[in-house]
C-alpha cells in the first residue's frame, strides 16, 4: 500500500527525515520507536502530505501505487480524507471544547461523505461502538469525558471515512498504563477487522511491542534498524536499539537501594542533537559507546542482520574480519 524510497523532509538544508525507506502492506502494523527528537513524528506527517511548509519532501512515496512525495495539496487533500487518517500527538488539543463528541465525530461523515444529518448520526453511533465508546457520551462535552474516553473519540473521529492506514502518532503517551493497554487492544483488533494498516508511533517500547509485528527504529531522522518487532528486540544490532533497550524501564528488575527507592536505571548518555548539529555520517556517532573512528562522516548503509536490517559499520564487521 506505501512504498516509501529515499523520502527525505529537508529543512533549512537539515535533513529532519533521511532516505526513509520502507513499504507497509495492506493490513500491516507497524511500530516506530525513537527518542523525543528522533524524526518520529517527521515520518508520520510525511507519510500524510503535511510535512511543515518550509520544508523539500524529496525521494518517492508510493501511496496505493501513486507517487505522492511532490504531489499537490488537493491531491493530498483527497487522499487524507479517503485513505489515510492520523491521531495527532495531543489529544486534549484536537477535539474542540464547544462541540459534542457525537457531533465532532459526525462532521468528517458530512463533509467528506456528504452523508445526510440522521445517516451521519447512524454512521456515527456505530462508531462509538465499534470503539467502545458507552452511547450515552454522543451529547456529552470534551472535558466530560475520561483521558481514555478521549482518545477513543479521536480513534472514532480517524475511522470515519474508513482509511486504508491509520498513523497513530503516540497515542497512549499521555494515558496511565492499564488505559494505554486497551486503547492498544483496540487499535489491534480495529486493524485486523478492517484490514487496516496501522503506523503506531511511540518512545515506549513495551507498547510498541504490544501493538505491531514489526518494527522501524529511528534515530536523528535516520531509520537505524528495522525487522520483525519480537525478533528486533531479541536480538538488536544496532548500538542504538541496543541503548534503548537497556533504557527501557523494568520496574520489577530494577533493585531497590538501602533507602526502598529503585536504583537508577541505564539510560543512554545525552539527548538527541538538533537538526543542525547532527553529524554528517552516522548520527549516533558522539553519542554511540561502540564508535569507530570514521563514524561521523560517513553513512552506513542499511544491511542485513539476523533480525532484518541495520546500518551501523559494525554490522557485519566480525563476519568479514
Ligand atoms: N516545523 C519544524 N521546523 C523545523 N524543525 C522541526 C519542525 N518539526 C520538527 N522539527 C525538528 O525535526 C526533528 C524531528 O522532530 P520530530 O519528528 O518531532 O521528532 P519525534 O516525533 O521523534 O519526537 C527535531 O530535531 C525537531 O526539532
Ligand atoms: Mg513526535
Amino acid at each position: 500500500m506505501i512504498r516509501a524510497d529515499g523520502l527525505t523532509v529537508s529543512i533549512g538544508g537539515a535533513a529532519a527525515l533521511r532516505g526513509a525507506t520502507f513499504s507497509i502492506e495492506a493490513g500491516e502494523r507497524v511500530g516506530v520507536v525513537g527518542e523525543s527528537g528522533s524524526g518520529k513524528s517527521m515520518l508520520a506527517f510525511a507519510l500524510m502530505g503535511m510535512a511543515p511548509e518550509a520544508a523539500r519532501v524529496t525521494g518517492s512515496l508510493l501511496f496505493d501505487g501513486r507517487e505522492m512525495a511532490c504531489a499537490a495539496e488537493a491531491d493530498w487533500a483527497q487522499l487524507r480524507a479517503r485513505r489515510a487518517a492520523m491521531i495527532f500527538q495531543e489529544p486534549l488539543s484536537a477535539l474542540n471544547p464547544l462541540r459534542r463528541i457525537g457531533d465532532i465525530v459526525m462532521e468528517p461523515l458530512r463533509v467528506h461523505l456528504r452523508l445526510s444529518r440522521d445517516a451521519a448520526e447512524a454512521r456515527a453511533r456505530a462508531l462509538f461502538e465499534e470503539v467502545g465508546l458507552p452511547e450515552d457520551r454522543f451529547r456529552q462535552f470534551p472535558h466530560e469525558i475520561s483521558g481514555g474516553q478521549r482518545q477513543r473519540v479521536l480513534i472514532a473521529l480517524a475511522l470515519a471515512c474508513d482509511p486504508g492506514l491509520l498513523i497513530a502518532d503516540e497515542p497512549t503517551t499521555a494515558l496511565d498504563a492499564h488505559v494505554a493497554l486497551r486503547v492498544i487492544d483496540l487499535l489491534k483488533r480495529l486493524s485486523a477487522e478492517r484490514r487496516m494498516a496501522l503506523l503506531f508511533i511511540s518512545h515506549d517500547l513495551a507498547a510498541v511491542v504490544r501493538a505491531t509485528e514489526r518494527l522501524i527504529v529511528m534515530y536523528g531522522g535516520d531509520m537505524v534498524e528495522t525487522g520483525p518487532t519480537a525478533e528486533v528486540l531479541a536480538a538488536p544490532a544496532h548500538p542504538y536499539t541496543k541503548g534503548l533497550l537497556a533504557a527501557r524501564p523494568r520496574i520489577e528488575a530494577a533493585p531497590r537501594g538501602a533507602d526502598g527507592r529503585r536504583a537508577r536505571l541505564a539510560t543512554i548518555p545525552g539527548t538527541v542533537p538538533g537538526l543542525l548539529s547532527l553529524p554528517t555520517g552516522c548520527r549516533f556517532s558522539g553519542r554511540c559507546p561502540l564508535e569507530r573512528t570514521g563514524c561521523a562522516k560517513s553513512r552506513p548503509a542499511l544491511r542485513p542482520t539476523e533480525a532484518g536490517a541495520a546500518a551501523c559499520v559494525l554490522i557485519g564487521a566480525e563476519a568479514e574480519a
